[in-house]
């Protein structure tokens, strides 16, 4: 049995992100899919600072390896089925930040513009590898590095869903970056 959690990285997110952690120190870092938030309280003028939650991502199987076509999306829910969790699986045909699978190819990513939530649903390009552009403003996202922008209104890039293979399956395991429209991803 493979057991394959996709952490090649080659790509930054980029200016306006923000999120202070690189995409290579979470990608090394994220074996579990464990985030940890600090939550500030102050009491009578005094700051203290307590560890509220320990979240963790579900382990979800969205689709087997050998039943993938190149260019040809699959959509799922992730990290629930809640409003805005909607995302898309797709074979590339080229290496991609986080690919997973023996081209490195594979990647999934939300399916809502983080400038103001446009749906991207059916704007997959295959000439271009690409998500858009988005029927509110027109941004484009490229999937070969991370859900960066291209063009448009948008400043963050496209929450990418990372992916693990176990055999011939495909599970969703994490996110990295925030899904628009939540304050915690893990919050539908
Ligand atoms: S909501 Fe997508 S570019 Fe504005």
């Amino acid at each position: 049995m493979t057991h394959e959690i996709n952490s090649s990285d080659t790509a930054s997110r980029g200016p306006g992100t923000k999120c202070g952690l690189s995409r290579r120190k979470f990608l090394l870092t994220s074996g579990t899919a464990t985030a940890t938030v600090m939550v500030s309280m102050n009491h009578a003028g005094a700051d203290s600072h307590m560890p509220a939650t320990v979240a963790t991502y579900p382990r979800k199987k969205i689709a087997t390896l050998s039943s993938l076509q190149t260019d040809v999306p699959v959509e799922f829910d992730y990290p629930d089925e809640g409003e805005y969790s909607s995302s898309v699986l797709v074979k590339l045909g080229t290496e991609a930040g986080g690919g997973l699978g023996p081209d490195k190819d594979v990647v999934a990513f939300n399916h809502f513009c983080t400038h103001q939530g446009g749906d991207l649903s059916g704007s997959y390009k295959g000439e271009t590898k690409s998500l858009g552009a988005c029927p509110l403003h027109l941004s484009t996202y490229d999937l070969t590095r991370h859900g960066i922008l291209i063009s448009g209104q948008a400043y963050q890039s496209l929450p990418q869903v990372l992916l693990e293979l176990d055999g011939d399956d495909i599970y969703a395991v994490g996110i990295f970056g925030l899904i628009f429209g939540r304050h915690d991803n893990l919050q539908g």
